[in-house]
């Protein structure tokens, strides 16, 4: 990762402070919450700044400069989902474009490229497996508009090398787009390494609380203005923007980012540890976590990744009947979709966040029935691993 910039905070200050400073008119400590839809225009051609919300709004303005901050880029902006930020990022391609994203994504992206795009924007969508860097030269080959890619990924935790794919998509003149929703900024900053534009869904880690939906995009400070320019206007264009009180919670949620991950991440490695040590005895067929020195993609995730998350993918034996068994017996992981709150959960990708996709292609992917995926929370490490050795056992 490059070195932090002379006289730059560090990132957990950033955290607290970044884009934010007392209120002028009352001293306000935290940034208001401006509710306000429209401003009074004092003539024609003057105003103070804002004239709809839709266009500009003091609150998010504070979390866009935050967030903007945190990612190292030129420029954030906030929608109200992640599916819709990404939505967002897909209308800088004119009809027609080719498109070339990782095969394990989240379900609902897969929809987005594979289906909704393709068939009102004519997009040509390919699947490679991003992290096989070979894999990826060779289909970057013939072309592309666009590189999509999450890392770590949905559900299977596969690792992409940065640098390499910002490589390739500055060879071949296309945009390259990273989901980094499972990293979060405090796990890794991927503009650092050349992206173009990071897209998260900040209904994870970034909110944190499982009480928020929201999304964002990130532009590089090296990408042309025009990239930038094009997604301020296509935010306000196609009316995708976070509402005030949600940029507020967002704010606050943000103030406890680093803490919160810190807390998860560890909490996660000592989980992945045990289990994997004790995978026989447990009925696991793999355990799949990052930070595991069996993990193919550790190496690459040890030199750009600040700690590796707080995901862990299981995939069990026993059939679909112990798979049941399990996700109905935890106590505290709580079997429900979504990740990166503060409470642990648990889940089944192939009925519920990658249902979506067509069985044969999640079998190839590797998403099958015996797949289990945990977000791991900031619950006593032991209480949590008692819950999963119970459930296991
Ligand atoms: C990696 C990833 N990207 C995008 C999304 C979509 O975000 P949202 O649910 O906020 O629309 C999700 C949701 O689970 C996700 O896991």
């Amino acid at each position: 990762m490059s070195a932090p910039l002379p006289n730059r905070d560090r990132l957990a200050t950033r955290l607290i402070h970044a884009g934010q400073s007392p209120d002028p008119l009352t001293g306000a400590v935290i940034t208001p919450v401006y509710t306000s839809t429209t401003f009074v225009q004092d003539g024609i051609g003057r105003n103070r700044g804002y004239d709809y919300t839709r266009s500009g709004n003091p609150t998010r303005l504070v979390l866009e400069a935050c967030l903007a901050d945190l990612e190292n880029a030129g420029a954030a902006f906030a929608f109200p989902s992640g599916l819709s930020a990404a939505a967002t990022a897909l209308e800088l391609l004119p009809a027609g474009s080719r498109i070339l994203a990782h095969t394990d994504v989240y379900g609902g992206i897969h929809r987005l490229l594979a289906d909704v795009r393709t068939h009102t924007a004519g997009h040509q969508v390919r699947f490679v497996d991003f992290s096989d860097s070979a894999a990826l030269e060779q289909a970057a080959e013939s072309g592309a508009d666009m590189l999509w890619f999450e890392t770590p990924s949905n559900p299977l935790l596969r690792i992409v090398d940065l640098a390499a794919v910002a490589h390739i998509a500055k060879r071949i003149g296309a945009i390259s787009v990273c989901d980094s929703t499972f990293a979060s900024p405090c796990g890794q900053l991927p503009l650092d390494f050349g992206i173009d534009v990071v897209m998260h869904s900040a209904t994870k880690f970034l909110a944190g609380h499982s009480d928020l939906l929201g999304g964002v995009l990130a532009v590089s400070a090296e990408a042309p203005e025009a990239l930038t320019a094009r997604v301020r206007y296509l935010q306000n264009a196609l009316g995708a923007v976070m509402c005030p009180i949600d940029c507020a919670l967002l704010l606050r949620s943000l103030k406890t980012l680093s803490v919160r991950v810190d807390r998860q991440a560890a909490n996660a490695a000592i989980l992945a540890q045990h289990l994997a040590a004790n995978a026989q005895a447990l009925g696991l067929s793999e355990v799949i976590y990052p930070g595991l020195a069996s993990h193919p993609g550790h190496a690459v995730a040890a030199r750009q990744m600040e700690n590796f998350g707080a995901l862990i993918s299981l995939k069990l034996t026993g059939g679909l009947e112990r798979v049941e068994r399990v996700l109905s017996s935890t106590r505290l992981f709580q079997f429900a979709v979504s990740l990166g709150g503060v409470e642990s959960l648990i889940q089944h990708p192939a009925s519920l966040t990658h249902a979506v996709i067509p069985q044969d292609q999640r079998a190839i992917t590797g998403i099958g029935d015996d797949l289990i995926r945990l977000s791991v929370g900031i619950e006593d490490a032991g209480d949590l691993l008692a819950d999963l050795l119970n459930a296991l056992t």
